[in-house]
């Protein structure tokens, strides 16, 4: 399989639960190397534009006041098939459905308030990883 690089988001949910170490661990337990990542309190707009393909969802609002509601923690995860290994990590995106032992099984309470977000395919984890993160902020290895 492929080395990967996916977009991980620690949502405010989890960040206030003081679980970043946590889910840090199961990153790398699991064969996932942080290769970028910075703490940051999203703007409405940030927070608008990242979920822009949302925007005519029901739930658009809802998910952009959560995601402003308090610090996120963002990294960049890679290893061999690092984007479909982190959503097995997360689990379903609703907690009530996600597998024993999940990320979100184990720290998240609702749908929206979801503990994570992890990019969902290769295009996206591009767009995503770039969205916040210029290419010389990403370790590359020597
Ligand atoms: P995430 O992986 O960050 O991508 C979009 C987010 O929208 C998702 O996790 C959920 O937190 C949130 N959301 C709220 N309602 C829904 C829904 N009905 N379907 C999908 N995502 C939803």
């Amino acid at each position: 399989m492929a080395i990967e690089r996916t977009l991980s988001i620690i949502k405010p949910d989890a960040v206030a639960k003081n679980v970043i170490g946590k889910i840090y661990s199961r990153f790398e337990s699991n064969g996932l190397k942080i290769v970028a990542a910075k703490l940051a309190w999203l703007s409405p707009q940030e927070a608008g534009a990242f979920y822009a393909v949302h925007k005519e969802r029901p739930f658009f609002n809802d998910l952009v006041s959560f995601m402003i509601s308090g610090p996120v923690m963002i990294q960049v995860l890679e290893g061999e098939g690092a984007i479909a290994k982190n959503r097995e990590l997360m689990g379903a995106t609703d907690p009530k459905k996600a597998e024993p032992g999940t990320i979100r099984a184990d720290f998240a309470e609702s749908i929206d308030a979801n503990a994570v977000h992890g990019s969902d395919g290769e295009d996206t984890a591009k767009v995503e990883i770039a969205f916040f993160f210029p290419a010389m902020s990403v370790y590359a290895g020597r």
